[in-house]
C-alpha cells in the first residue's frame, strides 16, 4: 500500500503540475490571441484612418469637410412672469429641443432661417456657388423650395443624373385627430434631377396621391413616407418603395411602384406587410453584386428587420433578419465601404430629432452592430438631437471612397411643407468611439463621423462625374 501510495504520490503531482503547466500556457496563449487581435484591429482602424488622411493631405479640400466647427447658442432668458404664476408654477429652464419644438421661440430664426436666406442655386453663382446651407430653404430651379422630404437619391447612369425623390408635402399641416401625429395630406412622391448635387430641375410629382377611391392605398388621408428608388438591370425598371399607411399608423406596410424612366410615371403595384410583420420607416439598398435589401422598422418599432428583395425587385422573398432587437430604431440610411456595410439610424420620437447612432456588420443580413453616435461638432445638443434633423439617406460620392453626404430631415411640425434639408459630410475612418458588444472591447470598423458645418461644398474638382 505504501509502496503504492509512494509511487502514486509523484505521478498524481506530475499530472497536476503538468495540467497547471498546460492551463498556464492555454491562457497566455489567449491573452497572446486577445492582444495581436487588439494591435490588428487597432492597425486595420489606424490604416482606414490613416486611409482618410492620406486623402485629404493629397486633396486640401478634404480638410475642410472634416472640420470641428462649433455653435455657440445662448437660450434667451425666460419671458417675465408675475410673482404669482412663478409660485404657482416655478420655471424651469429651457432646452435647445424644446425651444427648437417651440414656434413662438425666439431661437426659431436658427433653425428655420427666414425665406431671406434661401439658397438659389440660379441666382448664387460665384462665391457662393455649391455651398450648402444646412437648414436654410433651398430652391429649385424654378424658384420653389425643393419638396423631396423623408427622400434618397438615385444615380441614372444612362443619362448620368441625380434623380432625388422624396415626400412632395406643400399642402396645409393638421391634426387628423386630438391624439394624431401632424400631418399632410398625401400629394405624391416628387422628383428633382442634378447634375452637380446642388442644382435641382423639378421633374414633377412622379407618383400622385389617389382624390377619389378611398379604399385606394395612396388616397389623399393615408400616408406615403420616404420613398426610396434603384434601377433594376435585368427588368430595366426603376422600382419605387415606400411606407404606406393609414392615418394612425397601424396599416404599417410597404408599397411598390414601378415605371420606366427614372423620372415616371411610376405605376402603384400594391402595398404589402414584408415577411407577415409591420413594418414603418423603411428604406432599400441595392448592393454591387446588384442584390436589393428591404430594411423597416417592426415589432412596434422595436426593431429592425432586413431580407433581400425578389430578383425584380417587385417583393421580397422568405429570407428575412431581425437586427437592432430591442433598440428602438428608425429611419435606417445604409450604405457600404469597403466591403463593409454601414447604417445610420434615429431613435423613435415622431417629428422631434433625437440621437442619431451608426451601425456596421460584415454582412448585410447581420450580426449589425451599435458604434455610437457619429455626430462631430456644433455643441453637446446638436449632437444629441443629430443637428436637430432625422436621417434619411447616405449618398456616397462617386471617386471619393470613405466619403458620402448625410442626407437628413430638419422637421418641422408646425409646418411640415417648411421642413428643412440638412446635408453634411460623413466620413468613414478613425477609431470607434466606444467598445462594441461581442468584440472583447476591441474596436472592428473605423468611426463613422458626420461633421456639422453652417456652410460648406463638395470637394473642388468634384464635379459630379463617375
Ligand atoms: C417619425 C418618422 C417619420 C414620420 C413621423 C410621423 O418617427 O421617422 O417618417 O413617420 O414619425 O410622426
Amino acid at each position: 500500500m505504501r509502496m503504492r501510495n509512494k509511487y502514486k504520490k509523484p505521478t498524481s503531482l506530475n499530472c497536476y503540475a503538468g495540467s497547471r503547466y498546460r492551463f498556464s500556457l492555454v491562457v497566455c496563449s489567449f491573452i497572446g490571441c486577445l492582444v495581436m487581435l487588439h494591435f490588428y484591429f487597432l492597425n486595420q482602424s489606424q490604416h482606414s484612418q490613416h486611409a482618410v488622411m492620406r486623402m485629404n493631405n493629397e486633396h486640401p479640400f478634404y480638410r475642410d469637410l472634416v472640420e470641428v466647427e462649433d455653435e455657440n447658442i445662448k437660450i434667451p432668458p425666460p419671458r417675465k412672469r408675475s410673482p404669482r404664476a412663478i409660485k404657482r408654477k416655478p420655471k424651469r429652464p429651457t432646452t435647445l429641443i424644446e425651444e427648437f419644438l417651440d414656434e413662438s421661440s425666439q431661437l426659431r430664426y436658427l433653425f428655420f432661417p427666414s425665406q431671406r436666406t434661401a439658397i438659389d442655386p440660379t441666382k448664387d453663382a460665384g462665391n457662393e456657388s455649391l455651398y450648402y446651407h444646412p437648414g436654410r430653404i433651398w430652391l429649385d430651379t424654378d424658384g420653389n423650395p425643393i419638396q423631396a422630404h423623408g427622400g434618397g437619391i438615385l444615380y441614372d447612369d444612362r443619362s448620368r443624373t441625380y434623380y432625388w425623390y422624396g415626400e412632395y408635402k406643400d399642402g396645409p399641416t393638421y391634426h387628423a385627430h386630438k391624439k394624431a401625429a401632424a400631418r399632410v395630406d398625401i400629394i405624391g412622391v416628387g422628383c428633382y434631377s442634378s447634375k452637380d448635387l446642388w442644382t435641382w430641375k423639378n421633374e414633377g410629382i412622379v407618383l400622385a396621391a389617389e382624390e377619389t377611391n378611398e379604399t385606394h392605398d395612396l388616397h389623399k388621408l393615408n400616408v406615403l413616407e420616404r420613398p426610396k428608388v434603384i434601377h433594376n438591370k435585368n427588368t430595366n425598371k426603376y422600382v419605387m418603395w415606400m411606407h404606406v399607411d393609414d392615418v394612425n399608423y397601424t396599416k404599417a406596410s410597404v408599397g411598390i411602384a414601378v415605371s420606366n424612366s427614372p423620372t415616371g410615371p411610376f405605376n402603384y403595384i400594391k402595398s404589402t406587410r414584408p415577411h407577415g410583420c409591420e413594418s414603418r420607416d423603411m428604406t432599400i439598398f441595392k448592393d454591387d453584386d446588384d442584390m436589393a435589401y428591404l430594411i423597416y422598422s417592426s415589432e412596434d418599432n422595436s426593431e429592425l428587420h432586413i431580407g433581400p428583395l425578389t430578383q425584380d425587385y417587385l417583393d421580397v422573398t422568405d429570407a428575412m433578419r431581425r437586427i437592432l432587437v430591442g433598440q428602438h430604431r428608425e429611419a435606417p440610411a445604409l450604405f457600404k465601404h469597403e466591403g463593409t456595410y454601414y447604417m445610420v439610424t434615429s431613435g423613435c420620437t415622431g417629428w422631434a430629432p433625437n440621437e442619431a447612432l451608426a451601425h456596421a456588420a460584415e454582412s448585410v443580413m447581420g450580426p449589425w452592430e451599435t458604434m455610437g453616435n457619429p455626430c462631430v461638432g456644433g455643441n453637446k445638443i446638436f449632437r444629441l438631437a443629430t443637428f436637430f434633423a432625422q436621417s434619411t439617406f447616405v449618398l456616397p460620392l462617386h471617386g471619393f471612397p470613405g466619403i458620402f453626404i448625410f442626407m437628413a430631415d430638419r422637421w418641422n411640425p408646425a409646418d411640415l411643407r417648411d421642413s428643412r434639408y440638412v446635408w453634411l459630410p460623413l466620413l468613414v475612418g478613425g477609431p470607434v468611439d466606444r467598445p462594441l458588444d461581442y468584440s472583447f472591447g476591441f474596436p472592428l470598423w473605423p468611426r463613422v463621423s458626420v461633421y456639422w458645418h453652417k456652410r460648406w461644398k463638395l470637394p473642388y474638382k468634384w464635379s459630379g462625374k463617375k
